[in-house]
This record gives structure tokens, C-alpha cells and sequence, in this order.
């Protein structure tokens, strides 16, 4: 196994893996949103649960969220150990650094984005993944089964106007997270092309406005619900 801690302990690995898991957390970033797109449905919740139990019940559904986890841990430590290598690389100051003309602000600010980011992801498990778990969540009963009412955790904390607010603010960080992340991700795999370049900077912002403005339409969408305002 030595060529694979070679290879990882590389700078070219670690950029390496940097994109594959952060490509990988992209893919997941598409399943969760659709899958929780179930709670516009006007069916108090009944898709939306039977949804969440099928995501942490079944065995297949398992093995892909470790890889989840094991994702964003390795796209956090790696981070911090290229952070650490560059900074070792440049002991001295540039004598004249304009920082801002030699890269967009995006791209300088992916360590303090990924952070927040990061922060929004342990506060989110604690609220969510943690209390259907390991939580006492109120059983519904349905033709289908008695189920854990997820749903019902996931109206009382967007009731809240402070919470909601959490949210949208997240998903304009993520928004700027992946707005470098999913470009930069293609170009460490090699797959920056003079002809192809454009095309996934394009996909890139796309990706990187719609996915985040979804997935903050939803605290957003529950909140007027919940407060009579729709
Ligand atoms: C407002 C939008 C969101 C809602 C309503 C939501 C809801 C949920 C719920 C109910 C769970 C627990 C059940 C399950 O695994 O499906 C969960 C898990 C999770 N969420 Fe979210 N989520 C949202 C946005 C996000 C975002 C933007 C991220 C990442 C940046 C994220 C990352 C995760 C992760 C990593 C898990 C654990 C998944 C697993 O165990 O496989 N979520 N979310």
C-alpha cells in the first residue's frame, strides 16, 4: 500500500483528492436536494418520511452515506494540510502582494467558506441526522406503517425566524463555496480544456446559484407555511 500513501502524500494526490471528494459531495448535494424537495408536497409529510426512513434504514443507502462522511472528513483534512504545505512553501512574504488582481476573491476565501460551511454541517446533522437517529421523534402512524415523523422536526425548526435565517445565510456561503469549488475540482482532474473550460465554468455558476437558492427556498417555503403566509 505504499504507493497509495506515496501518491496521497503528493501535492498533485492531495489536490486529487480534494476533487474527488468534493465531486463526490457535489453528487450527494443532488440526491439530498431532490429527495427533500419532498417537503413541498402538499401530503403533511407523508412522502417526506417515508423518504428519511428509507435513507437511514436501508443497507445500500448506508454504505453511501460512510462514504459521505468519510468525504467530508478527508475534504476537511486535506484542506487544512495543503493550507499548512503552502504556507511552509512560502516562509517569506511576497514583498508586493496584490492579491486581489492575481485571483478572484473566491478562490482566497475557500479555507474561511469551507469552514462555515463546515459549521453548517455539524449544526444541521445536530438538528436533523442527529435527532432521527438517535432522537425521540414522534411516531405517525400511516397505511404503509408507523414511521418517525421527521417531518415534524424539520416544520418546528423552520418555524423559527432566526433558523431560517441561518439557512439562507449558509447557502449564500455554499453558493460562493461551490462557485470556485466546482471549476477548480475539473481543472485539478485534468479536465480543463480550451474548449471545455467555458462550457463547465458555465455549468459551474449555474450549479453553484441553483442548488444553494433550492435548497434555501425550502426553510424559506415551511416558514410561510407554517406562519399562514402562503
Ligand atoms: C434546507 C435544506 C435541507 C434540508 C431540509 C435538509 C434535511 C436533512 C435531513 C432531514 C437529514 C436527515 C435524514 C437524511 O439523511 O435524509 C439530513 C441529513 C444530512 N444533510 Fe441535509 N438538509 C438540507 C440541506 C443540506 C445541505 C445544504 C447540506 C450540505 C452542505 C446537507 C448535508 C447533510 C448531510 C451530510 C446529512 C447526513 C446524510 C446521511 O446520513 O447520509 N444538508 N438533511
Amino acid at each position: 500500500m505504499s504507493w497509495l500513501s506515496q501518491a496521497l502524500s503528493s501535492s498533485l494526490g492531495k489536490k486529487l483528492l480534494m476533487a474527488m471528494t468534493g465531486l463526490f459531495l457535489i453528487v450527494f448535494l443532488i440526491g439530498h436536494l431532490l429527495g427533500n424537495m419532498l417537503l413541498f408536497k402538499d401530503d403533511g409529510g407523508q412522502a417526506f418520511n417515508e423518504y428519511a426512513k428509507f435513507m437511514t434504514t436501508t443497507p445500500a443507502v448506508l454504505v453511501l452515506s460512510i462514504l459521505t462522511y468519510i468525504s467530508i472528513i478527508a475534504h476537511v483534512i486535506y484542506s487544512i494540510i495543503i493550507t499548512i504545505h503552502n504556507r511552509k512553501s512560502r516562509p517569506v512574504q511576497y514583498a508586493v502582494s496584490n492579491a486581489s488582481a492575481n485571483s478572484v476573491w473566491t478562490s482566497r476565501s475557500m479555507g474561511v467558506l469551507g469552514t462555515l460551511v463546515l459549521i453548517f454541517i455539524v449544526i444541521h446533522l445536530k438538528s436533523f441526522w442527529f435527532e432521527m437517529k438517535f432522537g425521540s421523534v414522534p411516531i405517525v402512524a400511516y397505511d404503509s406503517g408507523s414511521i418517525k415523523n421527521l417531518y415534524l422536526i424539520v416544520v418546528e425548526a423552520f418555524s423559527q425566524s432566526w433558523y431560517v435565517a441561518f439557512y439562507v445565510i449558509a447557502m449564500m456561503v455554499l453558493a460562493f463555496h461551490l462557485s470556485h469549488g466546482f471549476k477548480s475540482a475539473f481543472q485539478t482532474l485534468g479536465l480543463a480544456h480550451i474548449k471545455y473550460t467555458p462550457l463547465i465554468k458555465t455549468i459551474g455558476t449555474a450549479f453553484a446559484i441553483i442548488v444553494p437558492t433550492l435548497f434555501a427556498s425550502m426553510p424559506i417555503y415551511m416558514y410561510m407555511k407554517f406562519h399562514g403566509l402562503l
